[in-house]
């Protein structure tokens, strides 16, 4: 009985107290290093969040500044509504038309009132140019836009 219970206590306490303290301090270890894999991943997110926004601002800047300063490159609406209304009747370089049925606009010139007034009635009244081919809002950009380019090209 004495011998046998010095063996179990002698074995229990022995071993079973070393393999005890080392998982413990395994399990510690274990813990720490993962808690130090999540705290980095954290940081490292954090960083990536706080750097993202700069990145994107950095990204849509030039974009915004190149779809700004690139809209007026194209046809303006008056040039295209010229070129597709007017222009197969009319000179107007601006508009990139070159037709010699009425008379050329960059020649002429007129006052945005005189363009309105070709535009209601038809020309000067010959019959060849229709009256009405615009009205309202978009023949004045028209009459504004002729005015404007005529015989400066652009
Ligand atoms: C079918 C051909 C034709 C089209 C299309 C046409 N014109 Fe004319 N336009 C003429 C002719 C021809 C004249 C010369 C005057 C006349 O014969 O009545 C003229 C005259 C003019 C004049 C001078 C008017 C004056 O008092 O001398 C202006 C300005 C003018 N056109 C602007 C325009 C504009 C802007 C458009 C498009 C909305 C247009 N024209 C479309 C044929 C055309």
């Amino acid at each position: 009985m004495e011998e046998e219970q010095q063996e179990q206590s002698g074995d229990g306490n022995g071993t079973g107290a070393d393999e005890g303290g080392d998982r413990t301090l395994q399990a510690w270890l274990a813990g720490i290093a993962i808690g130090c894999l999540v705290v980095a991943a954290m940081i490292v997110a954090y960083e990536i969040g706080k750097n993202n926004p700069d990145q994107e601002a950095a990204v849509k800047k030039p974009v915004a500044a190149a779809g700004s300063s690139g809209s007026p490159a194209p046809a303006s609406p008056e040039a295209s509504t010229f070129a597709s209304t007017c222009g197969s009747c009319h000179t107007l370089a601006a508009a990139d038309t070159d037709a010699t049925v009425g008379p050329n606009l960059d020649d002429l010139q007129p006052d945005s009132a005189m363009v309105m007034a070709a535009i209601e009635n038809g020309g000067a009244g010959s019959g060849v140019m229709p009256a009405g081919l615009l009205s309202g809002e978009e023949a004045q950009a028209v009459a504004d836009y002729v005015a404007k380019s005529a015989g400066s090209g652009k």
